[in-house]
Order: structure tokens, then C-alpha cells, then sequence
């Protein structure tokens, strides 16, 4: 009898972290519990020092974990780490290409690493240049090209991989916003596989747009998951409504926080008050618009009000 399919592609069970000299620092990672469907992407967010690379790096077998499980595609990070390797490709944080190789070498030489075929990994190597618009450098050495095309070349040699779980680890920072959206056309290519991806990215709009389900994680600590209408719906104020000038201020307070932005303000509000006041100013002549928030928003929202939260503390201890 087959043996049976796990449902995920990972599942964190209350991993935590703690690097080596860091005594007295927060952990990295801290009691995190989260699972990864398959065939999907799942993104990973929050602000700098939050844990995602620790996470990825746990995830793809380059660093231990201190506590909890992790598993990915079914076996234990810790006890499975060749079988593992086999089935994943991770494009890490700060990873350059082979400096001395020319780009289609670089690609090429991966699959054969990777146990491909010749041909098909020809093939493949072929593809994954012509979708991330590479082929005109496929003959020149990688230490003669920009950064964003190196970056480029290590998306392409991952996606161009067989692996089923693929590790993005902010894949398109320092790309231009059209090489960006070639990647995400190689990332949804990818889910159309089959296979799944954990992305990190600080680029909202492209969590928003590739993720299916996201993990905002804080400190290391998992602060909100779900899909991003579950997000949506976890926030005190899930809709934005912009209204323009002359629009009077102190009439807005009621609906909403309120922010002032270039020729209006920005209300967040509930859907109801949202509504209320969309209604108000179309009554007063007023251009407005209204929306659902963006993960953005969301992202601003919870970060934004925790940091807050944690002012006076620090200013008492100054005190
Ligand atoms: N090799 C290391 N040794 C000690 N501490 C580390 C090491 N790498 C990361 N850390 C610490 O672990 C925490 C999480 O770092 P991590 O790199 O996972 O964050 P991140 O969410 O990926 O941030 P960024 O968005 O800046 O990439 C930070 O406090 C960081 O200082
Ligand atoms: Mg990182």
C-alpha cells in the first residue's frame, strides 16, 4: 500500500530559534506554529530582523532549529535532510551566481546538479532564460553583469528546477519592475506545476499578488495567517476610503483614523462608516473613492499600532 500523501508542503510546529552568542537577544524564531498547503504560494512577511530568512534557512536544511518540528513534504528537517535536499531549490537572501561561468552555464550546470537529464536540463535552461528575458546574456560571464541580472540568473536556475518545494527569499529586490513581473509570471508558471513556493518579500504588492496565504510574523513570532481576506478580517478598520478637499477635517474623526495624504485624507474605517461617509461626500460634491485595505494598509496597521504599543515601555526604562 502507497504510503499517504502529507496535506502540506511544510508544517511548523512550535519551531523556535536561538542563535548561538544571542543570549538576552529576543529568539529569532519564537514558538512557531504554521502550516504551508501545496501547490500554492504562501508569503512571508514583517520588517527587518523578524525571522523569515531564519525560517527559510531552517526550512531548506542550512541551519538547525533550536526547538519545536519542522517538516518539509512529510519528513523532519532535522532526521531527513538529504532526502529533503533532493525535492527543493531556495534562492537565499544574498546568494550571487558563479562568477567565472557564463549565464547559460550557470543554469545548465545547476540542473545537471541536480540529477537532470542533459536535454531536458538544455531545454529547461532555454526556457527559463527566454521567461526571465535572459537570452541575450546567456553567452556573457556572470562577473560582467548588473546585479539585478545576477539576481535574476538565480531565479531562473530555481525555477527552472524540478523541485517541488521552491524557498524565494526576497527574489526580486533590486530587480526592474518589468523583470519583476517576469518573475512573477515564472512564480505562477511554477504553482501551475503543482509545486509550492514560500516567498518573503518586503514588496507588498507582490505578496498580495502571488500569495494565496500569508504568514506576518513579528520578532519571531507569528502575529496574523490566513488568506488575505482572513488578514482582512482580523484588522479593526478593513476599508479605505479616500476623500479629497475641500472636505471638512474635523467631520471625519467619527468614521474612522484618519490620515492626511496629498489632496485629501485617507479614512480607515469600518464598512459600514465607510459607506456612511462615501455617501456624505458624494452628497457634498466631494470626489471620493473606497476600497477594501491592502496588505499594505494591514501590514501598517498591525506592525504600525505594536510598535506603539511598545513605546512608553521604552521610554520608561529611559526614564
Ligand atoms: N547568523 C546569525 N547570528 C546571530 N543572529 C542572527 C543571525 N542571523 C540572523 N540573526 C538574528 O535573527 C533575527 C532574525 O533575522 P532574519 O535574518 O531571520 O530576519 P529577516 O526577517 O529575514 O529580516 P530581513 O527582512 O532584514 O531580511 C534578527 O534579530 C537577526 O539579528
Ligand atoms: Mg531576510
Amino acid at each position: 500500500m502507497a504510503a499517504p500523501v502529507p496535506d502540506f508542503a511544510l508544517s511548523a510546529d512550535h519551531l523556535g530559534k536561538v542563535y548561538p552568542h544571542s543570549k538576552g537577544a529576543t529568539p529569532a524564531l519564537d514558538d512557531l506554529t504554521l502550516q504551508v498547503p501545496k501547490g500554492r504560494v504562501y508569503g512571508l512577511i514583517g520588517r527587518n530582523g523578524a525571522g523569515k530568512t531564519t525560517f527559510v534557512r531552517i526550512a531548506a536544511t542550512q541551519l538547525a532549529l533550536t526547538s519545536g518540528r519542522l517538516e518539509v513534504l512529510g519528513m523532519d528537517v532535522t532526521s531527513r535532510t538529504s532526502e529533503i535536499r533532493a525535492r527543493i531549490a531556495c534562492v537565499p537572501q544574498e546568494a550571487r551566481p558563479l562568477y567565472f561561468l557564463r549565464t547559460q552555464e550557470v543554469v545548465y550546470l545547476y540542473l545537471k546538479m541536480r540529477g537532470m537529464e542533459p536535454a531536458e536540463a538544455r531545454r529547461r535552461t532555454k526556457e527559463a532564460l527566454e521567461e526571465l528575458s535572459l537570452t541575450e546574456y546567456a553567452k556573457r560571464l556572470v562577473s560582467r553583469l548588473s546585479g539585478g541580472l545576477r539576481r535574476r540568473i538565480l531565479c531562473a536556475m530555481v525555477l527552472a528546477s524540478d523541485a517541488e518545494v521552491l524557498f524565494l527569499d526576497e527574489p526580486t529586490t533590486g530587480l526592474d519592475p518589468i523583470a519583476r513581473r517576469e518573475v512573477w509570471q515564472a512564480v505562477r508558471r511554477t504553482i501551475r506545476e503543482n509545486r509550492t513556493i514560500l516567498l518573503t518579500t518586503h514588496y507588498l504588492d507582490e505578496a498580495e499578488a502571488l500569495s494565496s496565504r500569508l504568514a506576518l510574523v513579528e520578532k519571531g513570532r507569528l502575529r496574523l495567517e490566513g488568506t488575505p481576506e482572513d488578514l482582512r478580517a482580523r484588522v479593526r478598520y478593513p476599508y479605505r476610503v479616500m476623500v479629497e478637499e475641500p472636505f471638512p477635517r474635523e467631520e471625519l474623526a467619527p468614521y474612522g483614523r484618519v490620515a492626511e495624504v496629498e489632496g485629501g485624507y485617507l479614512v480607515f474605517a469600518r464598512e459600514e462608516d465607510a459607506r456612511d461617509l462615501a455617501r456624505k461626500a458624494l452628497e457634498q460634491g466631494v470626489r471620493v473613492s473606497m476600497g477594501p485595505v491592502s496588505l499594505e494598509d494591514i501590514f501598517l496597521e498591525v506592525v504600525g499600532s505594536s510598535i506603539e504599543a511598545d513605546a512608553p515601555l521604552e521610554s520608561e526604562e529611559e526614564g
